[in-house]
């Protein structure tokens, strides 16, 4: 049994991590085209082995990758990416994007992000913004990053200057005064979802740069949830308003 959808045989090496490599784009925001240290093994049970029959049998279509043909393919991606090339599945999830975008303040090195980061992926979310500390602890992106669009601002101004010239809304998500209902609340097709550091919430700053502001609603006498959490529930109901269900993985 082989190709798409073949199921795990066996164990075989990961591959290395790469190096962070960022290059800054025309509209002056820094972007990371490679990703950090996370292309780790999740198990040995994981994917598929080598494509079955030898290199005669292999498919010669552009997106496939001849060492994943050969070695197997043990990332974390759906079937219908197994042996593509990573530029092949980024190129391919870049035709069917949706519009939002996803950002968060970065002041303490939050261990968030990569939930977050994952999560955006697993939505087709445009891209990830993190605002303030460049570095991110990457290992809850799973290896997401590798295959989303991320961008780093220095500061929120960063962030208001990038939305305002792509046309979208920021809105901040936290339980601040002024803030409406998230399940209530009817999210812009083109916007930014914009989340707090675990530590501090939304700045000063960062809540000045919302044109809206919306809580999710709770019922128990934490005062918050997890950031992480906060912004799977946004980003779906971002989804549930806009988007169509998924068919099937
Ligand atoms: C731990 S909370 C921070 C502080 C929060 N404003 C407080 O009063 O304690 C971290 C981030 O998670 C998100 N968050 C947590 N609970 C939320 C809720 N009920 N509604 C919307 N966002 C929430 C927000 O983005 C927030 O900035």
């Amino acid at each position: 049994m082989g190709g798409p959808g073949h199921q795990p045989d066996g164990g075989a090496g990961g591959e290395q991590p790469p190096a962070v490599a960022d290059r800054v784009t025309a509209a002056g925001v820094t972007a990371e085209t490679e990703a950090g240290p996370t292309e780790w093994q999740v198990g040995t049970e994981v994917g598929v082995g080598p494509w079955p029959g030898g290199p005669s049998a292999w498919p010669d279509d552009a997106q496939y990758d001849r060492q994943l043909l050969a070695d197997g393919d043990r990332r974390n991606v759906v079937d219908r990416y197994r042996y593509w090339r990573r530029e092949a599945i980024v190129a391919d999830l870049d035709t069917r994007r949706h519009p939002f975008h996803v950002a968060i303040e970065n002041l303490g090195y939050d261990y968030n992000i990569g939930t977050i980061v994952r999560t955006a992926n697993a939505f087709a979310a445009a891209a990830v913004h993190i605002v303030g500390r460049r570095r991110w602890n990457r290992r809850g992106a799973m290896v997401t990053d590798r295959y989303q669009h991320l961008h780093h601002h220095d500061a929120v101004a960063g962030l208001v200057d990038f939305a305002a010239g792509a046309g979208l809304s920021i809105i901040g998500v936290d339980n601040l005064p002024g803030s409406v209902p998230l399940e209530t609340a009817r999210l812009p097709a083109k916007a930014l979802l914009l989340f707090g550091s675990e530590s501090e919430g939304l700045s000063a700053p960062a809540v000045a740069g919302c044109a809206q502001l919306v809580h999710i609603s709770q019922y128990g006498s934490t005062r918050s949830i997890n950031a992480g959490v906060a912004a799977g529930i946004a980003m779906h109901a971002w989804i549930r308003q806009h988007a169509e269900p998924a068919d099937g993985r």
